[in-house]
């Protein structure tokens, strides 16, 4: 049998890994949620969720794949648990849902990109005409599915890992020099302030329950993506401390997105953050004005390297979603890479023609669903989003549990003292030892009926 491909070393590992875990949900997502959090008491509630609770289960997933040596599906069944092999299913479902959108999204970025170096600031006010021009929308969703099964059907060492080598560190540099740059505009530090002043009052229930959720997506977790990585990773590595470091640069660079980002809003607003816009329009409408008012030269010079930022912290995410089901394709079917590479990507992208026909081109798509309680539609796009997180979070919750309760701590334990021989008897061990049997699989647990009532039924405990 052909070798199914290995990192080469720990550095290569973690590069792999935290480029699946910093991505659009970092970059995007993760300022805005802070702004509708209340700054800095959601930030640190973020960084909490994150050790406490994202943490163990990223352990938990690298040590399966690498006892196993399998793809999210295998690895159940190579443990003697064939009927648990149903999770990891539910893993290459909440895969290809998530690469079918993702994608989507990834290619506005790159489409912006390509509209920056032409200088076309406008694109900023015509976000809805640009989502809406199924043309190019399409043509840079098809780019940025080539250039991902391109990178993956080079496999682990001569693919995912090269790409996230060259790709990761660039992406820091940007990201810095970004930072940076916002710092010297009139303004930033208020917006500075706004990021980094707590306001507990905006704290509820909700802001908690979206800081968990957050900081589940953004590590990547729930769906196998790390056991894939894992089954990759030599037994002389240690995981836990992998495991720490992918966290830590994960939530470094979602902090330092932050940064950059807030000096821009409220440079473009005059110093006023009472009315920002939230959402998608934080990056793909506000931030366009802004480079607009650095002027020509200056304006394309930053907007274009924003949004190259952007596709490349997308693009080591998008990699990792379709290693998911081409590893599975590869080990479970004896098919070859390159044509596992072909079939699934044309089926996740043909999955995602809803989520580019929902931004207002198609109308049925983008009034797809209306939810029991709801008084509006919901689109395509913001329906598989919804049905993402519930499977994240549900898969994670029985990750866990099977870890800690059908394959036993004891074997856990084993795996993860390989490399790391001191784990036995230390503290960490005891941490995750309780985190994986207790507390992760309860609190993932009832994050999931919450999350599935309140997107789905309307019915919400939790305001
Ligand atoms: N962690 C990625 C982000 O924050 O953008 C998204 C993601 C990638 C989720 C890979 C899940 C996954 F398996």
């Amino acid at each position: 049998m052909a070798s199914r491909g290995a990192f080469s070393n720990k550095l290569g590992f973690i590069l792999a890994a935290a480029g699946s875990a910093v991505g659009l949900g970092n970059i995007w997502k993760f300022p805005f949620e802070v702004e509708a959090g209340g700054g800095a008491a959601f930030v640190m509630l973020y960084l909490v969720f994150c050790f406490v609770l994202c943490f163990p289960v990223m352990v938990t997933e690298i040590a399966i794949g690498r006892k196993t040596e399998k793809n999210a599906v295998g690895a159940f069944t190579d443990l003697g648990f064939k009927k648990w092999k149903v999770v990891g299913m539910l893993g290459i479902l909440a895969g290809v849902v998530i690469l079918s959108f993702y994608n989507v999204v990834a290619g506005w970025a790159f489409g912006y990109f390509i509209e920056m170096i032409q200088g076309n600031f406008d694109i900023g006010s015509n976000f809805g005409g640009f989502v809406s021009d199924i043309g190019k929308v399409g043509l840079y969703g098809i780019i940025f599915m080539l250039v991902t099964a391109y990178i993956v059907s080079r496999g682990v060492s001569g693919g995912i890992e090269r790409a996230a080598k060259i790709l990761m560190p660039t992406l820091i540099i940007m990201i810095l020099g970004l930072v940076l740059y916002s710092f010297t505009l009139p303004n930033a530090m208020t917006g500075v302030k706004y990021y980094l002043v707590p306001d507990f009052s905006e704290l509820n229930l909700r802001v908690i329950g979206g800081a968990l959720r957050q900081a589940f997506f953004s590590l990547s977790l729930g769906m196998g993506a790390l056991i894939t990585y894992g089954s990759y990773l030599s037994k002389k590595e240690n995981i836990v401390s992998s495991a720490a470091y992918i966290t830590m640069f994960d939530v470094g660079i979602a902090f330092i997105a932050g940064l950059m980002m807030f000096p821009l809003v409220s440079y473009n607003s005059g110093g006023d953050m009472s009315n920002i816009q939230g959402g998608a329009g934080l990056i793909f409408v506000t931030l366009p004005q802004v480079f607009q008012s650095l002027g020509p030269v200056l304006g394309i010079v930053v907007g274009s390297f924003f949004f190259l930022l952007l596709s490349f912290a997308a693009l080591t995410s998008t990699v990792s979603l379709l290693e998911v089901p081409v590893s599975y394709a590869v080990d479970e079917y004896g098919i070859k890479r390159n044509r596992a590479v072909i079939v699934t990507s044309i089926i996740i992208f043909v999955a995602g023609i809803p989520s580019m026909l929902g931004n207002g081109y198609s109308a049925f798509f983008s009034n797809f669903i209306t939810y029991i309680g709801a008084e509006s539609p919901t689109d395509f796009m913001t329906f598989f989003g919804h049905l993402a997180d519930i499977l994240l979070l549900l898969g994670g919750c029985l990750i866990v549990f099977f870890a800690a309760h059908i394959w036993k701590t004891k074997n856990l334990n084993a795996e993860l003292s390989e490399g790391y021989p001191a784990y036995e008897g230390s503290f960490v061990q005891k941490f995750l030892d309780f985190t994986i049997s207790y507390f992760c699989p309860v609190v993932l647990g009832v994050l999931f009926v919450l999350v599935v009532l309140s997107n789905f039924f309307g019915i919400s405990l939790i305001n």
